[in-house]
């Protein structure tokens, strides 16, 4: 019998997964100054030692502005390197792999991590390491009325956070990361410039379908150019806004059309994989919520972009589910996120759901014996 798809590998580049189970990225707000901690260490090393085939890191900032709380994971200096550097090592000592997704906030940074914000308020102020004076976006419409109000980018502010993040990739590199995931979702900058709902510019990076894409092209193809050849590259797109047309935006916010046309044209530029998320763009967002909600754009990026490979995520929380949408052709990778910091058993549960002899880490093999004990 072959083994099912969830754990067959998937060469991508001159990267091979062990499995097609991804720990999706997930802030952990416990950073100071962007550096990483111990707990990283442990946090993704425990993902390693769970026996996912890749971990993407945090949503981690391309410069201290773009991060969404002052506790989030950075990479805009060197210094972040040397622990990001024991992270990844790590990782590939226990027969794993391990990525970071680099983002830029854009007009939703500033805000305060979710445990202090009854303490705090929601929006990270100065005198609680915020900064509100440099939040900016697209244009200067604030996410809603409770949000810090963004400034216009300029085209040279536009320029200088591009090449933030292609400094960042270099970093990355160095760092020792099998893949970057650029950070295209959620209604954060790259997502700002794609929807109508945030990108008011009449300049050449607003207005028509090309404009409004010119920046994740133009940083995409940056980033591209220092990453290296045989590292895969993997972008996380909000596929939809799930607004309704209204009058101010007759189109409703980016569209699944729109995301296809664009995922095209990222493969063009040498993006491996679309992980298919959705929303965060406006707070009239209306999301249909269910098991495997998202799956079906992950479907349809696949079937309308040649060659490229896409991630199904949101609410898979189940091992059996996972492998049929992979057996099913629906998608290449599997992105699990809450699940996994509820059940750090998931994958060993998977493995045996699914009739797989389950892949410990050799420190743990005797685990295996539930009654015979010898020394
Ligand atoms: C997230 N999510 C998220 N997404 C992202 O692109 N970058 C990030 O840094 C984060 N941070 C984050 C933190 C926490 C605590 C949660 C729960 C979620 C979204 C996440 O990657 C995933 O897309 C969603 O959680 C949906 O998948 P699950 O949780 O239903 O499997």
């Amino acid at each position: 019998n072959p083994l099912p798809k969830l754990f067959q590998p998937l060469t991508i580049r001159g990267l091979t997964l062990k499995n097609r189970l991804v720990a999706s990225p997930m802030c952990m707000y416990s950073s100071q100054d962007g550096f990483a901690t111990d707990f990283h260490l442990v946090h993704i090393g425990q993902f390693a030692m769970s026996g996912l085939g890749l971990t993407i890191m945090e949503a981690s900032g391309v410069s201290p502005e773009g991060r969404i709380t002052p506790n989030c994971l950075g990479i805009w200096k060197d210094e972040h390197i040397e622990k990001l550097q024991q992270i990844t090592r790590f990782v590939h000592a226990n027969k794993s792999a391990v990525g970071i997704q680099l983002a830029h906030a854009g007009r939703k940074a500033s805000t305060t991590a979710p445990w202090l914000i009854k303490k705090l308020g929601a929006n990270a102020t100065p005198e609680n390491g915020g900064w509100p004076e440099s939040v900016v976006a697209p244009s200067d419409v604030a996410y809603d009325e409770r949000s810090w109000k963004p400034h216009e980018l300029t085209i040279e502010e536009i320029q200088r956070i591009q090449k933030h993040f292609a400094d960042a990739a270099v970093r990355a590199d160095k760092a020792g990361f099998d893949v970057i995931e650029i950070h295209g979702a959620h209604g954060y900058l790259i997502h700002e410039f794609l929807s109508p709902i945030s990108n008011k510019r009449t300049d050449q990076y607003g207005g028509s379908f090309d404009n409004r894409v010119r920046f994740v092209i133009e940083t995409v193809r940056k980033v591209r150019e220092v990453w290296p050849g045989d590292k895969p590259l993997f972008v996380r797109l909000s596929i939809t806004d799930w607004v309704a047309p209204s009058e101010d935006i007759p189109t409703g916010g980016w569209t699944e059309e729109e995301s296809i046309e664009l995922a095209k044209r990222l493969s063009a530029e040498g993006v491996d994989l679309i992980d298919c998320s959705t929303s965060g763009s406006s707070p009239k967002q209306s999301i249909p919520l269910g098991p495997g909600y998202q799956v079906r754009f992950a479907t349809s990026i696949k079937n309308g972009v040649p060659g490229i490979l896409t991630g199904a995520v949101g609410l898979i929380t189940d091992a059996v589910q996972a492998n049929d949408i992979l057996e099913q052709d629906k998608a290449d990778l599997v992105f699990v996120g809450r699940v996994l910091l509820r059940e750090p058993n998931f994958v060993l549960d998977g493995a045996l759901k699914l009739g797989v002899f389950p892949q410990y880490p050799h420190q743990y093999e005797r685990g295996r014996n539930k009654t015979k004990l010898t020394f």
